[in-house]
């Protein structure tokens, strides 16, 4: 379990340095890209943003996209959000995410449908540290901004690759908060100092 992060309040099951997993070649691993163990600097500054303005989620259904680990659902649910969907394609995540929820003692459901493009009926779209690829990044962009122009709340955390990247519509969004990492974070994360919160 861990709470070295922006939301100690959250505890995770995370492969972290202390881990034998952290250093063991890819070959010994039982997962393939297990996203879903670490706690993702982007993931932190919207949990973090959550906790600390709960209005943008509570009595809203909320939608967590990559959701990894499941930390932002968690934050959501932990701040009166009403139902709490945690989405990954990968459904090992959907799975961590539901024992990282019963963990802090709440429920969220799970969905490893690839909702990118498609209409949906949640009210709040979560997405912590999904701008890792161009192509990922451009159509889900694009998608984002198709859901807030229909009424959506979106909330984007990011530690700095999306305003690095050059996409379409990103000069658009609109900055709500920038948080430090934590000594420990930056260390994991080279290069990385902040993390970000934007909303359209
Ligand atoms: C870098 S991790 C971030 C995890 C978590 N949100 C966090 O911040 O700690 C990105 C996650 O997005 C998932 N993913 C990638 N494409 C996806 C898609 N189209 N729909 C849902 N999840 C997706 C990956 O499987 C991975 O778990």
């Amino acid at each position: 379990m861990n709470r070295s992060h922006l939301t100690p309040e959250i505890q995770l099951h995370l492969i972290t340095p202390n881990c034998e997993l952290w250093t063991a070649d890819n070959a010994k691993s039982p997962f393939k890209d297990p996203f879903w163990s670490f706690y993702w600097p982007g993931g932190q500054s919207l949990s973090r943003f959550i906790l600390d303005n709960p209005s943008f989620v509570a009595n809203k259904t909320v939608l967590d996209v990559g959701c990894g680990s499941g930390a932002c659902g968690i934050a959501a649910a932990l701040s009166n959000a009403n139902i709490v969907v945690s989405n990954d394609i990968d459904e090992v995540a959907c799975i961590a995410s539901k024992l990282n929820a019963e963990l802090n003692k709440i429920s969220l459901k799970t969905e490893s449908l690839n909702f990118v493009g498609h209409k949906i009926l949640w009210d709040c779209i979560l997405v912590g540290d999904m701008f890792y690829n161009n192509e990922l990044a451009s159509s889900l962009l694009k998608w984002l901004q198709q859901l807030h122009i229909s009424g959506k709340t979106v909330l984007i955390g990011d530690a700095g690759r999306l305003s690095k990247m050059d996409i379409y519509g990103k000069e658009n969004l609109k900055l709500l908060a920038i948080y430090e990492l934590p000594e420990n974070v930056k260390r994991e994360n080279e290069e990385l100092s902040s993390a970000q919160v934007w909303s359209m």
